[in-house]
């Protein structure tokens, strides 16, 4: 169904209306971190039988999932009947993906900065996932505030670049590039800064587009949105974070850029889906908003599963519940009364 595909086709379907993407693309590290916390071994086994369990959710991957991003290993899995993954989510109506960084290194002479680093045999590598059925892929830069001077001009420059470079290998290769500068909210900063700080991000990650001739069209932008650290006293309200997202992507970001699917960086579940809604509430908007979570969509389906066989139905329903109530939000159309109805 999806061979003829062009890219702007597949992006479009990425951000298609009350639709969005799972990333399910966790590393087999990171994947350790989420197992520990339902006391639950990190095995291949074990790692198939979750996934699995996700892309077997049929009403939400058929209704509310347009693409899952898998890692390396994932991609080449089978279901336990031997069916390729890949299958799964194709036979849904969902398109695989691909995520292709290789991880964050230190970045020399910064204060604690860090690069993306995978930019070597890419070409070779995004030609083995089209191979595979990947019609997208993922590259994640990761952007700190963590004092003075941070982030600095050489990381915010150095990581626009590798995405740069990478987006314009994905569409030579002919699979869409997703493109992730994150901010992290981990940190102490109020709003303000993260305003400022993904404003600088952006601006500095489309010029570095611009200068690799990438299509802007045949991309999706995958940002955090604007939003206090964590650990600051100060929170804004869900509308405020929306108006100062909505604010700063309008001075950013061009508008032949089809879609911008967030990522939820730390957000509660329901935080994540309502900040999603409050946005799209303020269209229209020169670009689809839509939602590309890995914990704010996991999150649930995996308390629920707890790493037990006869968990799994309990698992999709929490993990269909949260699909859902994106989807909604991807049109302005969530409430607290539809959260409540789970
Ligand atoms: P979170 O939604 O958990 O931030 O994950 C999205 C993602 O893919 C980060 O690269």
């Amino acid at each position: 169904m999806t061979k003829a595909m062009t890219l702007e086709q597949v992006a479009a379907a990425m951000v298609a209306p009350g639709k969005g993407i799972l990333a399910a693309d966790e590393s087999t590290g990171t994947i350790k971190k989420r197992f520990d916390s339902i006391k639950t071994e990190n095995t291949e086994d074990n790692r198939r039988d979750y996934r699995e369990m996700l892309f077997r959710s049929t009403d939400a991957m058929k209704n509310h999932v347009s693409g899952v991003i898998l890692f390396d290993e994932t991609i080449r899995q089978k279901a336990k009947d031997g069916t390729p993954l890949t299958k799964l989510i194709e036979a849904s109506g969902s398109l695989p993906g691909i995520k292709v960084d290789k991880g964050t290194k230190p970045l020399p002479f910064s204060k604690g900065e860090t690069i993306t680093e995978g930019l070597d045999g890419l070409a070779d590598r995004i030609k083995e996932y089209a191979g595979l059925g990947a019609k997208f892929a993922k590259w994640r830069a990761v952007y700190d505030i963590t004092g003075p001077g941070t982030p600095s001009y050489a990381a915010i420059n150095a990581n626009a670049h590798a995405l740069a470079r990478y987006a314009a290998l994905c569409v030579e290769g002919g699979i869409v590039p997703i493109v992730e500068p994150e901010l992290l909210m981990d940190g102490g900063h109020d709003i303000d800064a993260c305003e400022m700080v993904t404003e600088w991000i952006l601006k500095e990650v489309y010029q570095q587009l611009y200068y690799a001739n990438v299509p802007l069209e045949k991309t999706i932008l995958k940002p955090n949105m604007v939003i206090a650290g964590k650990k600051s006293p100060k929170q804004a309200s869900r509308e405020e974070v929306a108006e100062r997202t909505v604010k700063v992507l309008k001075r950013c970001v061009p508008t032949a850029v089809p879609g911008i699917a967030f990522l939820s960086g730390g957000q509660s579940d329901e935080d994540a889906t309502a900040h999603l809604h409050y946005m799209n509430a303020l269209g229209p908007l020169p670009w689809k908003l839509s939602f590309s979570y890995g914990r704010a969509l996991q999150a649930a389906a995996l308390k629920a599963w707890g790493g037990k066989s006869e968990n799994v139905a309990a698992g999709q329903r929490a993990f269909s519940h949260r699909a859902k109530m994106n989807g909604v939000a991807t049109l302005g159309k969530w409430d607290e009364k539809q959260e409540k109805a789970a």
